[in-house]
């Protein structure tokens, strides 16, 4: 089917704008009418045997593997390593039994990726994929692939797969959590439910796409910016500078808010703006105090927070970006639109060719 950009001056804005819709989608696909259960193929694995499990990905696709390994862990308190797969590949890891393989690709078809699928093969207890192109070689050779249904991708920039990615990974950790008794049955409705509730307020979070554009045309002035974030907004944070130097050519970096002291922070001064993504969850304060230091140092803080974060952050911010109020659990999916329109709107401020960034190809099928 051809795909055209639907009124939108290019895919990545039009791929912005369909989140709604497409993870509408992959919610049903993966939920039961009634959000009671987590439906999942026949031949599905059986979360309470795995011992560990091993999640490999290159780019966006790793950034939502690193958000899955805070969910897995802290609700299905199951072993979680990531790894990108170039290096996955070659360090010829050890596998012990128990250990399920799961790898994330958007095309299916990324050369390392693949790689370190045919790595696991014989060594891995279950190769689970979560991929787009349901056709694709890693999903034919996966145990069990699992579309994310997000409909075909023509942005270079990953962003509604990224997305359906996560929401994908988030469903298979309530699901392990329940396999595992980390979750009762009421406990997992309630989030399937809120669940559900996520592509109205993504659909509400695309109102801050005029808040987003004023503020890129000052980032797109900046020739370094930071982008901070804690627990699984850190791997948001990671997704947000990969969004901003891919389509915009600004150099970024992530660093967890935690770890700004040690050594990043000496690069702040009143040139560098600072992205913080920051919900009022459990660690808000701490990440208010590592901003407050960046403050004291002139620095220039984006906050992006919910109502009650940017009431509590204080004095001092340079810009906050309020995003609707969500569950801690899912506030990483929500935090990815903020991520994609800055990145989107510094790189049109900046006259680049955002669907197709120099330098960088939609799928990498070369090792
Ligand atoms: C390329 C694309 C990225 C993508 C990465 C992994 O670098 O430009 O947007 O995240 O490959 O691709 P995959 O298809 O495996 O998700």
């Amino acid at each position: 089917a051809s795909v055209d950009k639907a009124g939108h001056k290019h895919f990545m804005s039009k791929e912005i704008a369909e989140q709604p819709t497409v993870l509408q989608g992959a919610l049903s696909h993966y939920i039961s009418p009634n959000a009671d259960a987590v439906t999942l193929p026949e031949s599905g694995i059986d979360f309470a045997k795995i011992e560990r499990m091993t999640m490999v990905a290159c780019g966006t696709a790793y950034y939502a593997c690193m958000v899955a390994k805070y969910w897995f862990e802290q609700v299905a308190r199951m072993p979680v390593e990531i790894d990108v797969a170039s290096e996955f590949r070659y360090r010829e890891p050890p596998v012990t039994a128990g250990t399920a393989a799961l790898f994330v690709s958007q095309s299916g078809e990324t050369a390392d990726t693949l790689a370190a699928l045919r790595y696991m093969k014989g060594k891995a207890d279950t190769i689970l994929s979560i991929v787009n192109v349901e056709t694709s070689t890693i999903a034919r050779e996966s145990d069990l692939a699992l579309p994310i249904l997000a409909g075909a991708e023509i942005g270079v920039a990953s962003t509604k797969a990224f997305t359906c990615q996560l929401t994908t990974l988030a469903i298979l950790a309530i699901e392990a959590a329940r396999a595992r008794d980390h979750l009762t049955d009421a406990e997992v409705s309630e989030n399937l439910s809120r669940l559900r509730a996520l592509p109205g307020v993504i659909n509400l979070a695309l109102g801050i796409e005029d808040k987003c554009k004023t503020i890129a045309r000052q980032l797109a002035e900046a020739r370094d910016i930071l982008f901070l974030g804690r627990g699984a907004m850190y791997p948001l944070a990671h997704e947000g500078a990969l969004k901003l130097k891919e389509i915009s050519y600004i150099h970024a970096e992530a660093y967890a808010s935690g770890e700004l002291k040690h050594g990043p922070i000496a690069l702040v001064d009143e040139n560098v703006p600072i992205i913080v993504m920051a919900p009022r969850d459990s660690l808000f304060e701490k990440t208010v105090s590592n901003m407050q230091e960046v403050m004291a140092r002139g620095g220039k803080v984006l906050l992006i927070t919910d109502k009650q974060g940017a009431a509590e952050a204080g004095d001092g911010v340079w810009d906050t970006i309020i995003m609707p109020e969500i569950d801690a659990f899912l506030a990483p999916i929500l935090y990815a639109v903020p991520a994609q329109l800055l990145a989107y709107h510094t790189a049109i401020a900046k006259g680049t060719d955002v669907d197709q960034p120099r330098n960088l190809a939609k799928s990498v099928t070369v090792e």
